[in-house]
């Protein structure tokens, strides 16, 4: 592994809490990574001569952020949803669709189905797309099995994904997003087998366990108790919540201290305390609302509300078919009433937070070495050009890609 000086940034977003505003922006900055992690960050004209020897890499005066951390995925399925996307343009309801047995049990009907090698393929495809729009880290959920072979299989996929590519993955088990066709008479047999053998099988390839906790899924008491279970096998927690309508789902997160409450459209302000209290973040989804043509969550009054907010892609084959957080960041500032920092911050700092991370999402010494070179002066570019390809260079735990 060698030494790398990213040097003449025009403008570095470091998220140093330690620096002024939101963003702790440094001009005219150099970054000195040695082996994976930050070692000096600062004005150029400070780089330390220790570094000198070390390989350089010219910004070119542009702006350098920390990669991006995309906090809320659903990468590994097969199958095309693309039919059910137009006729939701000519006005069929997803909750609609799903009752009738499409939407996401038709995405789980084709993950059944192929095999592990051909969804490898797929995500990794995605993940390699997700990694040129600038994600160095990406959560990835199970969730199109809901038996406990296919989650086992998608949650091996995700694995690899890491593995083999260079951006890393946090794998999140999701038995619990919708009830299958075949226990659909019998959510408690569900539950049990949720609860009992998928979670066994489960949980050694997971950090997470998340619940799709609303109307068209699983109640409260029920996520409770699934997520009480994963508890107990030592998972961390994150849940759908409040997305299609208001079931007490954010409580129910704060209540259990989760990591993340996501969604979040009909979220209380009485919520919003709970999670505030409890360290629960928010994760908020944009792409949904854009690509379901659903009014926006108010991100300016969560934020307002004193929780940790985060954005990410929610990529998946159903409600928001995007993989890049600079598009996300793009429309949290245009429709969500983020500030353009806000939102950079939330797909960094905030989005690390949400999956426990401290190493990541700031450019500080210790910190991987995780960064996006723009070929723009400023962040404010992302929003300002909305349509992408300003991703001039990642570097990935130090290494160019
Ligand atoms: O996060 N809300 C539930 N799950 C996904 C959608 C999955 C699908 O439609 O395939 C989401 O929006
Ligand atoms: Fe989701």
């Amino acid at each position: 592994m060698s030494d790398l000086v990213v040097f003449n940034i025009g403008s570095l977003v470091t998220n140093d809490p330690d620096r002024d505003g939101l963003l702790g922006i440094v001009e005219k900055a150099a970054v000195a990574i040695v082996g994976e992690a930050i070692a000096w960050v600062g004005p150029e004209e400070n780089l330390p001569d220790e570094f000198s020897d070390s390989r350089g890499l010219d910004a070119g005066g542009a702006a350098v952020l920390p990669g991006f951390v995309d906090p809320h995925t659903h990468l590994v399925f097969a199958g095309d949803r693309s039919d059910e996307f137009a006729g939701r343009l000519r006005g069929r309801s997803y909750e609609e669709i799903l009752a009738a047995g499409g939407g996401i049990l038709s995405t789980v009907e084709a993950t059944r189905a192929a095999s592990e090698e051909e969804l490898f393929e797929e995500a990794a495809g995605r993940a390699w797309r997700m990694l040129s729009t600038g994600t160095t880290t990406v959560e990835v959920k199970s969730g199109y099995g809901l038996d406990v072979e296919t989650e086992e299989k998608m949650l091996r996929v995700a694995g690899r994904i890491g593995e083999f590519l260079p951006i890393d993955v946090i794998p999140t088990f999701l038995g619990a997003h919708v009830f299958p066709v075949e226990y659909r008479s019998d959510r408690d047999a569900y539950i049990d087998l949720v609860t009992g053998p998928m979670l066994d099988a489960c949980a050694p390839l997971a950090t997470f366990c998340d619940v799709f906790c609303d109307d068209a899924a699983f109640t409260v008491d029920e996520a409770r108790r699934i997520l009480e279970a994963a508890r107990q096998h030592g998972l961390a927690l994150r849940v759908h919540a409040d997305q299609l309508g208001r079931v007490g789902a954010a409580a129910l997160a704060a209540d259990l201290h989760a990591a993340s409450a996501d969604h979040l459209d009909h979220v209380t302000d009485h919520d919003l305390e709970a999670m505030r209290r409890a360290g629960t973040v928010a994760v908020l989804l944009p792409a949904v609302s854009f690509s379901m043509r659903l009014p926006y969550p108010d991100g300016r009054r969560i934020w307002d509300s004193g929780v940790t907010v985060a954005l990410a892609t929610d990529c998946n084959p159903g409600t928001a078919y995007v993989e890049s957080m600079p598009f996300v960041i793009a429309l949290a500032s245009l429709n969500m009433g983020l500030e353009p920092e806000e939102a950079l911050w939330a797909a960094t700092a905030g989005a690390a937070g949400s999956l426990g991370l401290a190493d990541r999402g700031r450019i500080v010494p210790g910190a991987l070495g995780d960064l996006v070179i723009l070929d723009a002066p400023t962040y404010l570019h992302i929003p300002y050009r909305p349509d992408g390809g300003l991703v001039a260079a990642v570097v990935k735990r130090g290494t160019i890609v």
